[in-house]
């Protein structure tokens, strides 16, 4: 999608978002820049710490009813809603509102995949997790697996997802949900 084919209403529900992230006390956020391209930020990562007992009781999983703020119109939110109600169900019962440092999105632009970003930004988050002494989580994706499993990511669940009840025509998707234990 080029950036002339964003919607205003993508634009506003995109503007909507990085507010909820900055006003999140809990949420981290990383980035890589390139200094040989004029410091151009190439990629991201965001996490969600909860450092106590104290700052877990305010884990919020979503409720259904955000799904429509949280997605906008671009997909099938029926299809959504049974997806992310399983995915948070998994979360709520292998997380539960205990410390721990949470993955909650890394990407790399397209152009500069492959050149580390991505485990930087990865590791960064381990390195904050091992000072703080918490276990890490996160939900990953195929194409983000290998990736966790070098940094020492190991599988707890896998979730199953068949696109095709929907109409869709790509082999069911597995999610699969990992986590860290702290170094020291
Ligand atoms: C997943 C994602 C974040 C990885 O980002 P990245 O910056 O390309 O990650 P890295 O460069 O650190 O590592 C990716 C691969 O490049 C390789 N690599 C790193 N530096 C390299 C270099 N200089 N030359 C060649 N290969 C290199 C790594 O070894 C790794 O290879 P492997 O997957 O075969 O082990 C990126 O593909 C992405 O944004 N995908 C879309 C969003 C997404 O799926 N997010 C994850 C959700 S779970």
């Amino acid at each position: 999608m080029s950036a002339e084919e964003i919607s205003n209403k993508e634009r506003e529900r995109a503007e909507r978002a990085t507010k909820e992230w900055e006003a999140n006390p809990f949420m981290k956020i990383f980035k890589v820049a390139d200094t040989d391209l004029d410091n151009e930020m190439i990629a991201f990562a965001s996490f969600l710490v909860y450092k106590n007992d104290e700052e877990a009781k305010e884990i919020k999983i979503r409720h259904a009813d955000d799904i429509e703020n949280l997605l906008g119109d671009r997909v099938n939110l029926e299809m959504a809603r049974d997806f992310l109600g399983r995915l948070w169900e998994v979360k709520a019962r292998l997380v539960g509102k205990t410390p721990h440092v949470q993955l909650t999105q890394l990407a790399t632009s397209p152009r500069h995949q492959r050149r580390g970003a991505g485990q930087l930004l990865v590791e960064s988050g381990a390195e904050l997790a091992d000072s703080l002494h918490l276990k890490s989580f996160l939900e990953a994706s195929e194409t983000g697996e290998k990736l966790y499993k070098k940094l020492g990511y190991t599988e707890v669940e896998v979730l199953e997802f068949d696109i095709r009840k929907w109409g869709g025509d790509v082999d069911p998707q597995r999610m699969k949900f990992m986590q860290r234990e702290p170094r020291h």
